[in-house]
């Protein structure tokens, strides 16, 4: 029985406050911490659907202003799930009321904001993390570990793609409930930030800094219509962006994102090449993890190399990250358990005392990569990743 209790007060009744929501819910029910959480207040601008939010999730009360969080003595920990625009605010305001602090990612508008953020966490010394919950797909843990053990060798390539379709009719509007991601001053970019940030947070991962970048972007619908001010308004984000890059251990890479790859909904691949094997990863297809190992001698016996190939592994035995925790072997887990792992990691660092990442300075070097990029774009040449 977890013996203390963890106040919540999550701020955003979105896309990300139900997957967040999810998990303060059922922490208990698949892991061993310590920690109880408590939804305690749910915070959104609109004022119906934080009060609909409230009975759906259980939340004890609803309000509308975030300020107001910052003050309760029953809140331990801010969740931030509001649009990127917001993100910085929130954040500084919650670290000086001394709450711990989870924030959706990117972690903010660029790298200025994101300093003006790591600066306050680490002041007031509250445990933090920014969300890039694909590092807890189980799949993508056992890449981390498979790279760990050095069986990838000397790395040589890294290869990204993140796309997606539903911008391409220039009939969506820019601004309000999801569309914010087209309106560059509530997103602060588009598919860089967006999609790109989770593309460059697991490549770092798992491959370690990014030193260099060259970047080309595209905004195909110049103009939409703002839901806002209900004017049509040209249009800020980049649409489409890919990059290629240099690691600090010398390997290069190339990131590829779009809104207007037709088909494609949420297409989110990566493969490693190394001197002794590869690894690729498929969101399609979350409970796979596909490794080619190299090896000429096994056992003391030449390979035989017409039997040797790329291995297919199902990712839900109880050996595998975080699988313990579910299910018989063969079953398998979804999207919604990522944030879970993610909450159980985040808990069980503040009971073990080692912060689990990554944190918010470690989203910041995430940060730095994105506007190295956009940088990149705009002057049509190579930039350094700042320090
Ligand atoms: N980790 C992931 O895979 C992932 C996926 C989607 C979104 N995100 C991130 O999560 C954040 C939220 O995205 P979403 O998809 O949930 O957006 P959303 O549009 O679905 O929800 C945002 C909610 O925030 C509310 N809101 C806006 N400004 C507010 C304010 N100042 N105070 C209180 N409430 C406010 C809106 O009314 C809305 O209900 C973004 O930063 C986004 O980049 C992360």
């Amino acid at each position: 029985m977890a013996a203390k209790t963890l106040g919540v007060g999550l701020i955003g009744c979105g896309f990300m406050g139900r997957t967040h929501s999810n998990a303060y819910r059922r922490l208990n029910n698949f892991f061993p911490v310590q920690h109880r959480p408590v939804l305690k207040v749910i915070c959104d601008t609109v004022p119906e659907k934080a009060r609909q939010f409230m009975e759906v999730w259980g939340y004890e009360r609803a309000e509308t202003d975030w300020r107001k969080l910052m003050d309760a003595k029953d809140i331990d920990l801010i969740d931030i799930c509001v649009p990127n625009f917001a993100h910085r605010e929130i954040a500084v305001a919650a670290a000086r009321a001394g709450k711990m602090v989870i924030c959706e990612k990117p972690l903010a508008m660029n790298a200025a904001e994101g300093e003006e953020m790591v600066r306050a966490v680490e002041e007031a010394k509250v445990p933090n993390l920014i969300s890039f919950n694909y590092r807890r797909v189980p799949s993508i843990s056992l890449a981390k570990q498979i790279v760990d053990e050095g069986r990838v060798g000397k790395p040589f390539h890294y290869r990204a793609t993140y796309l997606q379709d539903w911008t391409i009719s220039a009939d969506v509007p820019q601004g309000g409930d999801a569309l914010w991601r087209l309106d560059i001053k509530a997103a602060g970019s588009g598919v860089t930030g967006d999609l790109l940030a989770h593309s460059i947070d697991t490549a770092m991962w798992l491959n370690g800094p990014i030193r260099r970048v060259v970047a080309r972007t595209e905004t195909f619908v110049k103009e939409r219509k703002h839901v806002v001010s209900g004017k049509v308004e040209p249009v800020g984000i980049d649409d489409a962006c890919m990059f290629l890059a240099e690691f600090a251990n010398g390997s290069l890479g190339t990131f590829e994102s779009t809104r207007y790859a037709r088909g494609r909904k949420n297409f989110n691949t990566f493969e490693l090449n190394g001197a002794d094997g590869s690894i690729y990863f498929d969101l399609e297809e979350p409970e796979y993890l596909q490794f080619f190992e190299y090896k000429q001698q096994q056992s003391g016996r030449k390979v035989e190399s017409h039997l040797t190939g790329w291995r297919k592994i199902h990712v839900t035995n109880s050996e595998h990250p975080y699988m313990d925790r579910y299910w018989v072997p063969g079953t398998c887990i979804g999207y919604e358990h990522t944030f879970l792992n993610q909450l159980a990691d985040f808990v069980a660092g503040i009971e073990s005392g080692t912060p689990a990442q990554p944190d918010f300075r470690s989203g910041l070097q995430t940060q730095k990569v994105c506007d190295a990029v956009l940088e990149s774009a705009r002057g049509g040449r190579w930039m350094e990743v700042a320090p």
